[in-house]
């Protein structure tokens, strides 16, 4: 299966991130030298997808616009079309997924949450198409801990796991620690047949009052429809303070090395 298209809804205004979000979308927060956002496109970039589907809010999301279409192509975009959609009203993350439906049509596409940055070396939208084996829309999983079972999309295994690859029969919106049907949680990497619009556009809104991204999984999961890919790492998630600096230092070590391994010896023995 060839994948082209990468669809990135970065649509959310951040409130974890406040006051840093006031002004700023959250997808143009720093980490090390780039704005989020920009990773999950280079990662796009990296698994041979040539076109990414930004999904942007309609306050600040032509500011998001601007980073990509400004004159001198980025080193390492040079052949990816950027495309901007607005999302006019936040109805959630399954309903910015659907406003792509249009640019995509009838083609498989990645969809990379931008919060989430895939560690140096660990790139998984690779192992997602060989995992789809075929046709299936295939889910990227980690086992989670207790804390994070209320915080993230939460799937219901449909069978045995052999080499980190499993069927799905459902998935839960945040479910929490008492009603999880396991411990194996969408990361923010997802690979999708294009048959997930035809149930995105008929999802009624889930928790929070949002169509939920994952109950649209949950309904082509019963279909027999998807698989789970689970995950050698987890992701850096740079939705709040303590993750972004996580994945500042962790970033920042991948590209200056010992320069910057030196400047934290020094800022610890303080
Ligand atoms: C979203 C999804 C959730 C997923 C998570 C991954 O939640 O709704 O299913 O597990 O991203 O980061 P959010 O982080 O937008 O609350």
């Amino acid at each position: 299966m060839n994948v082209d298209v990468a669809v990135i809804p970065a649509a959310g205004r951040g409130t974890r991130m406040r006051p840093a979000t006031r002004v700023v979308p959250k997808a143009l927060l720093t980490v090390v030298d780039r704005p989020a956002i920009q990773y999950a496109v280079e990662e796009a970039a990296r698994a041979g997808a040539t076109e990414a589907v930004i999904v942007v809010d309609l306050e600040v999301g032509h500011l998001i616009q601007q980073h990509f279409l400004v004159e001198d192509r980025l080193p390492g975009l040079e052949g990816m079309r950027i495309r901007p959609v607005v999302q006019e009203e936040p109805l959630g993350l399954g309903h910015a997924v659907y406003e792509a439906r249009e640019m995509v049509r009838d083609r498989p596409f990645f969809c990379l949450l931008a919060d989430n940055i895939v560690p140096p070396g660990h790139d998984v939208l690779g192992s997602l198409v060989e995992a789809a084996d075929g046709d299936a829309s295939v889910m990227c999983l980690r086992r989670l801990d207790d804390e994070y079972l209320s915080r993230y999309g939460v799937v219901v295994p449909g069978g045995p796991e052999r080499d980190g690859i499993l069927e799905l029969a459902g998935a839960v919106e945040k479910p929490g620690v008492d009603e999880a049907p396991s411990r194996l949680g969408l990361i923010g990497r997802y690979l999708f047949q294009p048959e997930i619009f035809d149930i995105l556009g008929e999802t009624e809104p889930g928790v929070g009052g949002e169509i939920q991204l994952t109950d649209a999984i949950d309904e082509l999961a019963r279909m027999g429809r998807v698989r789970g890919y689970v995950a050698d790492r987890d992701l850096l998630d740079v939705g709040t303070p303590l993750g972004l600096l996580e994945a500042s230092v962790e970033l920042g070590l991948a590209r200056y090395g010992d320069d910057f391994r030196r400047v934290l010896e020094e800022v610890l023995s303080r």
